[in-house]
């Protein structure tokens, strides 16, 4: 048998415990510890996940040497600290997204890994979920050819409470690090770094973002058009269109089961006047009767035809987290430092572009010449 992985766990809420029950999937992953600043909480949670021991002091937890990895998962304005803590201690670190609330903690706490020489990534994991995994091969295999818009949004409806982490500025509230993160970080996975952007919020009665918009260019002339609330459910869907097709993942996207394939169809060459060549079926175009008939019945035609579309599937037990977990232990076990899925330059840069949309509504060459994208 191979020698387990042993986990302990900096703070006791609901995503410590499904990561927990999600960890607990992997081969080999323990639980040894658990930590919050209430007894009854830890012994609550450590009891759920089977066991653990339960720790009230985050100093001790991660002293402890029955912990190989320390994952934080408090409010996200405590990550710098709880992830310094643990660096120091030298354990490897996995946080919880948002990494940090500023892009100046998450220089540091880059900086502090690479002085410590301790492993560290941001717990994005939805880069590691299958689905997204599978689209990534596919986007970079050229499958939709050149990407040219992906779309993407995620809201819930979030009662307002400006004591609660949703909205409380002093524990990193809004909507855009609590969840528009995930599409920002899912575009810049599958285009790179965007070279200019402007964002839209709206705010809550404390100030902090609900709602905002945000669209991107990237170098190549893809845009992403991606948005977030905490006002209303949204599709919590996203579709990377292409040259030759698009690719849609099912709701909600931070943890898809499901990935379709549209290819587009051929485009119909251009007469010197512009227009587009007739065609058979634009002859018949002029009687109603027909017209009805082939909206009716072209795309599932084309469907049975050229199996236009394209679904697969995906699935995964638990919430989900047992990726990212694997992708931890895998690297700390070969000496790594970071993850190449997750890299921290990724996770300051993300942080940053967040930052100078909240401080700026934009950044770059807004305008550009979209001739040259032809
Ligand atoms: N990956 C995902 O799908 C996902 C989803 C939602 C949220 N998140 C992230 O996961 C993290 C935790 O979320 P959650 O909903 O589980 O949070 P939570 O229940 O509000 O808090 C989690 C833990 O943080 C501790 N804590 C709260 N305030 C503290 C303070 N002032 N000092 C020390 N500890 C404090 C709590 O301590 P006590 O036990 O002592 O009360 C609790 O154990 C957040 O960063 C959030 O953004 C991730």
């Amino acid at each position: 048998m191979s020698t387990p992985f042993r986990w302990g766990l900096l703070g006791a809420g609901d995503v410590a415990r499904h990561f927990g029950v999600s960890a607990k999937l992997l081969p080999g992953h323990q639980i040894a510890a658990v930590a919050s600043r209430r007894r009854e909480r830890a012994e609550a949670t450590a009891a759920a996940l089977g066991g653990a021991m339960a720790l009230t002091d985050f100093t001790e937890l991660v002293a402890d040497p029955s912990v190989d990895a320390v994952y934080v998962a408090t409010p996200a304005a405590l990550h710098c600290d709880h992830v310094a803590l643990a660096l120091e201690a030298g354990k490897p670190v996995l946080c919880e997204k948002p990494f940090t609330v500023t892009a100046d903690e998450a220089r540091e706490l880059a900086a502090l890994a690479g002085k410590t020489g301790t492993f560290l990534m941001e717990a994005m994991w939805t880069r590691f979920i299958p689905a997204i995994q599978a689209l990534k091969t596919r986007v970079d295999a050229g499958e939709i050819g050149e990407p040219r818009m992906f779309q993407a949004d995620l809201g819930f409806a979030v009662p307002y409470d400006p004591s609660n982490r949703f909205f409380a500025p002093e524990l990193g509230g809004g909507a855009l690090l609590d969840l528009g993160i995930y599409p920002l970080s899912l575009a810049w996975y599958l285009l790179g770094p965007p070279e200019a952007g402007q964002m839209l919020v709206g705010k809550a009665n404390n100030g902090v973002d609900a709602r905002a918009s945000m669209v991107l260019r990237f170098p190549g002339g893809a845009l992403a058009a991606l948005s977030c609330s905490f006002d209303q459910r949204l599709s919590n869907r996203a579709v990377l269109s292409g040259t030759r097709g698009s690719l849609a993942l099912d709701s909600p996207l931070y943890a898809p089961e499901r990935i379709t394939l549209t290819r587009a169809p051929e485009l119909v060459p251009s007469t010197a006047s512009g227009a587009a060549a007739p065609g058979t079926m634009s002859r018949f175009a002029t009687q109603p009767k027909l017209i009805r008939l082939r909206r009716r019945y072209a795309p599932l035609l084309r469907q049975l035809l050229r199996r236009e579309r394209v679904t697969q599937s995906y699935p995964f037990p638990g919430h989900g987290y047992q990726f990212e977990a694997s992708e931890v232990a895998t690297c700390v076990r070969a000496g790594r430092r970071e993850s190449a899925v997750m890299p921290l330059d990724e996770t300051v840069a993300i942080l940053e572009c967040l930052e100078t949309l909240r401080t700026s509504g934009s950044f770059g060459v807004l305008d550009q010449n979209v001739s040259s994208l032809a």
